[in-house]
């Protein structure tokens, strides 16, 4: 499956993405500047990602924790998800994001 993720200068890359991962996984595995500091367990915010609008309906709705983390974080659009919380499966090929500022 794949993923389209349009960095910070604005360009974008084609990534080929595995199901069952987190999409945070993908996005640092390709070196991308994200830091995930916490790893994946929804405790720093430093994941944060714009999906392209026309995949919000497709993610599944935010826990709280998920919630409670992204207002800590900056930028925060009505977009903005955490990319650890995202897990892909068959239904995100195809997933456009951008990375925010706030993750590097
Ligand atoms: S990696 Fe820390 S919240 Fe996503």
């Amino acid at each position: 499956m794949k993923i389209y993720l349009t960095d910070h200068e604005g360009k974008d890359h084609e990534l080929e993405a595995i199901e069952g991962w987190r999409l945070m996984e993908i996005i640092r595995d390709y070196g991308f500047p994200i830091k995930a500091e916490c790893g994946g367990a929804c405790a720093c915010a430093t994941c944060h990602v714009y999906i392209d609008n026309s995949w919000i309906d497709k993610l599944h709705t935010m826990h709280q924790d998920e919630e409670e983390m992204l207002d800590e974080a900056f930028n925060v659009d009505k977009n903005s998800r955490l990319s650890c919380q995202i897990i892909l499966d068959k239904t995100l090929d195809g997933l456009h994001i951008t990375l925010a500022k706030s993750s590097d």
